[in-house]
Formats: C-alpha cells, sequence, structure tokens
C-alpha cells in the first residue's frame, strides 16, 4: 500500500525529486517540483499522459507569479486577488525559462493558489512551485480521497487531507486578444468570474491541444449512459440486469434489477460536485453493464458538472 506521508515528509520528498500526491479543495493532485525535468517527465509517465497535454503549477504567494509568466494583464491580477486561494487557474504568458516539459512546448503557462492547508504548507516548504495535474491515470475519474489515489497507484507517497471540499477540477480562463477565454468550465461558474470583470467569457473548449478537453476523460469503465431523467429513461428502456442508475436527488424508485446510487439528497449543485467522482468511481467497482447518470441543471456548477458528464460519456459537451 502506499505511504501517507506528512507535509514535512512531502515537502523533502520533493525536493529529493520525488513524486508525491496532495489534497486540493478541487482534486488529488500528482506534485512534483516544476523546474525538475526528471520529476516532471515521472508526471507524464506514471499517468501515461500524452506530453501534449501542460501541467497546470501550484503556488501559495502571489510574488512567485512574477516567477512564472510575463506580461499579465489588470484583470488576471483582479482574478487572482477575487478568487485565489480558490479553483481558478489562469492561463498567461510563460516565463522564457520555463521548461517545455510543462507547458507542452506553448508560449503560455497554467497557474493556481489551491485552497488547501495542507498544499499550501508543502509549497511553503519547498519554497518551490509545484506542477500538478489531477493524480488519476490518464482519462480515468480524478481522485476526491487518499483512498482514490492509493487506489490507483499503490506505491506513491500521498498527505491525506480528507475529501476534497469542491470535488470538480478548477475553472480555467486566459486572455487571448484583450478577450477573456474559458478552456475549461470548473468549480467557480462562468457567471462569476464574467461579473467580476464585467467582460463575456467566450469558449475555447473545442482546441483538440489541450487534452483535457478530449472527448472520452473522467470515465470509468463501464459504458455511461446520461439522462435528463432517470424516471422516464426506466420507463422507456430495458436496462441490462445490474446496470447503475444514478440521479441527482434522491428519489423514490419502485422496486428494479438496478443498483440506485445519488448525487445528493435535495439536488444542491456543490454537493452533487463534491459527490460525483466518487460515486462514478463506485459504480463502476461492480462492473456494471451501463452506467445511467442524471444531468444536471445546465446553469451555474451545473455546467462543470455536465461538462464532465459528457466526457465520462465519450459525447461533446458543445
Ligand atoms: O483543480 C485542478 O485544476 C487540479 C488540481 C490538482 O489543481 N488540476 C488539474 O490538472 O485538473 P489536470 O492536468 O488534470 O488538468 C489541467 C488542464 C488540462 O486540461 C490542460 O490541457 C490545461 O489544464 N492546461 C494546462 N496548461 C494550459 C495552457 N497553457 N493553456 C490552456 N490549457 C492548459
Ligand atoms: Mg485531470
Amino acid at each position: 500500500m502506499s505511504k501517507i506521508v506528512n507535509t514535512a515528509q512531502a515537502a523533502q520528498l520533493l525536493l529529493n525529486g520525488e513524486l508525491v500526491a496532495l489534497p486540493t479543495e478541487t482534486v488529488y493532485g500528482l506534485a512534483a517540483c516544476y523546474d525538475d525535468p526528471q520529476a516532471i517527465d515521472a508526471i507524464f509517465t506514471t499517468k501515461g499522459r500524452p506530453n501534449t497535454n501542460p501541467l497546470i503549477v501550484h503556488i501559495h504567494d502571489k510574488e512567485q507569479v512574477h516567477e512564472l509568466c510575463t506580461d499579465i494583464p489588470a484583470e488576471a491580477w483582479h482574478l487572482m486577488d477575487t478568487f485565489w486561494p480558490g479553483p481558478l487557474t489562469l492561463v498567461l504568458p510563460a516565463e522564457a525559462h520555463i521548461s517545455p516539459k510543462v507547458t507542452a512546448g506553448q508560449q503560455t503557462i497554467a497557474i493556481r493558489m489551491p485552497d488547501h492547508h495542507d498544499f499550501l504548507e508543502v509549497l511553503k516548504l519547498t519554497g518551490k512551485p509545484l506542477a500538478a495535474p489531477s493524480a488519476n491515470p490518464s482519462n480515468r475519474i480524478s481522485p476526491t480521497s487518499a483512498a482514490m489515489v492509493q487506489n490507483y497507484f499503490p506505491q506513491l507517497a500521498v498527505v491525506d487531507g480528507g475529501v476534497c471540499a469542491r470535488g470538480i477540477e478548477s475553472t480555467i480562463v486566459g486572455f487571448q486578444n484583450n478577450k477573456l477565454m474559458c478552456y475549461r468550465p470548473g468549480s467557480i461558474p462562468i457567471e462569476t468570474i464574467e461579473k467580476q470583470l464585467n467582460m463575456e467569457l467566450h469558449d475555447n473548449l473545442s482546441d483538440q491541444m489541450m487534452p483535457g478537453n478530449h472527448l472520452v476523460h473522467y470515465s470509468p469503465n463501464a459504458i455511461v449512459e446520461l439522462t435528463t431523467d432517470a424516471f422516464k429513461t426506466l420507463r422507456e428502456k430495458h436496462l441490462e440486469p445490474g446496470s447503475v442508475v444514478i440521479t441527482q436527488s434522491a428519489k423514490i424508485m419502485p422496486p428494479m434489477a438496478y443498483e440506485l446510487m445519488t448525487l445528493s439528497l435535495n439536488g444542491e449543485l456543490d454537493v452533487v460536485a463534491k459527490n460525483l467522482y466518487k460515486v462514478l468511481s463506485e459504480a463502476d467497482k461492480s462492473n456494471p453493464p451501463r452506467i445511467v447518470v442524471e444531468l444536471a441543471p445546465n446553469t451555474g456548477l451545473g455546467v462543470a458538472i455536465n461538462n464532465r458528464l459528457y466526457r465520462a460519456a465519450g459525447i461533446s459537451p458543445n
């Protein structure tokens, strides 16, 4: 079984060039020192991640932004002041010294300040920015607990910071020709960011350079089918016995040959987000022939929840 380490041990391992899984408020990250090319290589091999998919670099102090980025627009500082520490990732022009292994050879770098005491503590102790993608094998469901990380990577050192409070990844935004672009919907709703800047966010979700945007992602082994109404699907369709049905809120269903799971009691979107990856991964455990999942209402946090569900099902959300 992988070892649970404390924050001091984690910092030491990272400075020695090893990988450590760290908790954030969104999902667990697979961390390495951003300026250690061998450790960065190890992130890609451990995850089976294509080297065309750039990493997010994490910091604990806004001063570190200057170490990583140049030409930072005033709007970006405003977003940092408003949302950091928190689940907002900014894509900004990269400093020339940044390894192309981190940026996948792009001119930009993605950065964020996570809102988790343990991750911030490790960042302070290493004194270095840490690159960290989600701590799952490429295309699988992101882990929201230390146990989920251990299940994927039995050899890995993990800091156990409990269950992630938000449950889905950060929202990624950047600037292109003075336009505000969204690269991935996430924990902070698009509308909340637009209101802060009084600017419209433009989609850049179809960019195939970003494997996080590839069709199949965040994906269980079972066939995933989406519905807007689980009752209706069950009435109209005969599912294979042993299938799992996941609803947004608790519902009374007639007795049936399927396993019923629910993402929240009353459909609260923050609760749905927090439970989403755990429930999907639990549903997958019995090797069901099919998992039917109800979509969230497509507003606010529901947009990011549905984005992950569409990718779990291999359907384009656009
Ligand atoms: O909440 C999160 O963001 C978590 C925690 C661990 O911080 N991290 C995370 O990392 O989700 P990862 O690697 O699983 O997803 C990062 C996404 C990828 O889809 C990648 O393509 C995109 O960020 N990305 C990284 N650098 C980028 C850049 N320069 N421009 C646009 N997208 C970028
Ligand atoms: Mg990921």
